[in-house]
């Protein structure tokens, strides 16, 4: 807690605003950040004892800004589990956001499919997530000043936003899948017999990130949803080896109906 009020201080010495709606962007998704309207950036760096992220293609850093009325910070480039750091490093730039003000959180990243049906391109929302094979963020002391020692998981991804989201999209004109995104602990890309575990467990999307983010913000009572961009079909689904270049190559060819949909979120949810 003393960590994460640190990180608060430091962030509000150097910025008065106060957010409503959070994002975190997945990676190829960076560049959402800048469609708003912005009233000032922090570089991790600048922040004391915040873990600061590595991976080429994310920028480091919140934007503050506003889209339409309605005034967000934005996470560009996340914390990874598979960088190095403690689960509780991992989310701790969402509870920062929870602590400045933000009541609901959008999250965001580019996914494998282990589902047959659906294609890279495609854009899912996440309706529920496994965390089986990763550690839960919320082990170690319970940080009672923001949520209880067992929090209730049975509704992670707001059913009010998921029905505004449907909303959003169908405006929009644009198509949108539902589905369970599981998390893994990554760098790797999983092996095809840990996607057949994953469709036995009847997720549809795999990724690196995002649950635990979801897990610590309901932890603390934050409103969560979800949108998973698909970038490529999980191992064993299709023949070609996994990449990462390749995977933020198809990010940002989702980029333009992403961030569309993104914005009428953000203004709607
Ligand atoms: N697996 C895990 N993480 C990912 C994938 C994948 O296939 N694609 C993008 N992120």
């Amino acid at each position: 807690m003393n960590k994460l009020k640190n990180c608060l201080k430091s962030i509000q010495e150097k910025i008065d605003f106060k957010p409503e709606v959070a994002l975190i962007l997945g990676s190829g998704l960076g560049d959402f950040a800048d469609e708003i309207n912005i009233v000032d950036t922090i570089d991790y760096t600048e922040i004391e004892g915040f873990p600061v992220s590595t991976v080429k293609g994310h920028k480091g850093r919140f934007v503050f800004g506003y889209v339409e009325n309605v005034p967000v910070v934005i996470m560009q480039g996340r914390i990874h589990y598979y960088e190095g750091y403690a689960m509780q490093d991992v989310v701790l730039p969402t509870r920062l956001m929870g602590l400045m003000g933000a009541k609901k959180l959008i999250l965001t990243n580019a996914a494998g499919t282990c589902n047959p049906n659906f294609r890279p391109g495609d854009l899912m929302m996440i309706t529920d997530h496994i965390t089986t094979a990763i550690p839960s963020p919320l082990i170690g002391e319970n940080l009672d000043e923001l949520g209880p020692r067992f929090p209730d998981m049975s509704e992670v991804y707001s059913k009010r936003m998921r029905s505004i989201i449907i909303d959003c999209a169908s405006r929009l004109h644009l198509s949108l899948r539902q589905g369970i995104y599981v998390q893994f602990t990554g760098p790797n890309y999983e092996t095809p017999a840990e996607i057949q575990l994953a469709q036995s467990w009847h997720g549809d999307a795999v990724g690196m990130s995002t649950a635990v983010e979801a897990m610590a913000a309901k932890h603390m009572g934050m409103e969560v949803c979800g949108i998973s961009c698909i970038t490529n079909m999980a191992a064993g689904l299709s023949q070609n080896a996994l990449n990462h270049e390749e995977v933020q190559d198809i990010a940002s060819q989702i980029s333009t109906s992403f961030k569309s949909l993104i914005k009428e979120m953000i203004v709607s949810i």
